[in-house]
């Protein structure tokens, strides 16, 4: 029967006969995913894997610079790039969803392949495919190829050659978390719940600028410490903000206010595919609601997102 750690030894045994004395080079999102693929590899073969971790600017508020030292910690050799004027620049005006998909998957690669060509002879590129993305490509009518474009880190330039290595390509998303629970990477990392590729850009409905982003970053931040702080962070597969195109009016003492309404969403799920919102209880919504407000400026007004997919998806855009 299947163990992680008879995974764990024999991925690591196979990884060093495969790759011998060969540099790797990986992309890591923050995710779950990336980071076991890197840590079997670097079990594997050491200060061969090179690492690299972008910041596009659309990550939740302080991640990327948490994730990079947590990164650290667990030995990997890593290097964080800061690319969000690339990313923000490029997203300027863009209000388009697949519009915004489709550039920040090209910025990625554009970066990732900036630093990758820096490698000297470098053979192999690392990914953290696991087996329901596998079947996902395949499937041409999948609803995730035809609602939403999914981006991954590729393209490649072709004079690079490169080599790919998928080290989790066979596993469902529970074993890749055992995978890294006997790697020993921190409950932290492994719990956390799914983010989009692209980030915060399609949580900012409509054109986004960096106010916009530093609104939601706040925004988020209060709702995601909130869950945490109520014990429910565990309880729910996914959970986020979103900030509406809409302004709405308020008071705030006596004064009229004109500003931003955000909602919140926590679905449960198993795949993502199907997805139920969470009844979150009244007295939390209430004192998060107050915290937003109170906290946040710009922000007058939050909504709960009550709606499950079918027919909604989890992302609003
Ligand atoms: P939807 O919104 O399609 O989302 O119900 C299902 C799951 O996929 C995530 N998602 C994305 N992930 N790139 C990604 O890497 C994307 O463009 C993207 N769009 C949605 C979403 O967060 C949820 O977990």
């Amino acid at each position: 029967s299947w163990t992680s750690e008879s995974f764990v030894e024999s991925t690591v045994r196979e990884l060093r006969e495969k790759l011998g004395d060969d540099k790797v080079v990986l992309g890591l999102s923050g995710g779950v995913d990336s980071s076991v693929a890197a840590v079997l590899l670097h079990k594997a073969i050491g200060k061969n894997l090179y690492c690299i971790f972008v910041d596009s600017g659309l990550l939740r508020k302080n991640e990327f610079e948490d994730v990079l030292e947590s990164y650290k910690n667990m030995g990997l050799n890593v290097k964080g790039v800061k690319a969000g004027a690339k990313f923000l620049g490029d997203l300027a005006g863009v209000a388009d969803p697949e519009r915004k998909r489709k550039i920040i998957g090209r910025d990625f690669v554009e970066v990732f392949n900036e630093e990758a060509i820096q490698i000297e002879d470098v053979k192999w590129l690392a990914q953290g495919t696991i087996y329901p993305d596998v079947i996902e490509s395949c499937s041409v009518n999948g609803p995730s190829a035809t609602i939403k474009s999914h981006h991954n880190v590729g393209g490649l330039p072709e004079k690079m050659n490169l080599k790919i290595v998928e080290p989790l390509r066979l596993l469902f998303k529970d074993e890749v978390r055992r995978v890294g629970r006997s790697l020993g990477i921190s409950e932290q990392l492994i719990g956390r719940h799914p983010f989009p590729g692209p980030g915060l850009a399609i949580r900012i409905l409509g054109d986004i600028t960096p106010e916009k982003v530093e609104i939601l970053q706040n925004v988020d931040k209060i709702y995601i410490d909130s869950l945490r702080a109520a014990g429910l962070y565990d309880k729910v597969w996914q959970a986020g903000a979103v900030l509406l195109p809409v302004k709405s009016v308020g008071v705030m003492g006596d004064e009229r206010t004109y500003e931003s309404c955000v909602a919140l969403r926590a679905v449960t799920s198993t795949d993502g595919m199907t997805a139920d919102w969470v009844h979150l209880p009244y007295e939390f919504l209430a004192n998060v609601s107050n915290d937003i407000i109170n906290k946040v400026k710009g922000v007058n007004r939050v909504v709960y997102d009550i709606s499950s997919k079918p027919p909604a998806t989890i992302e609003w855009e």
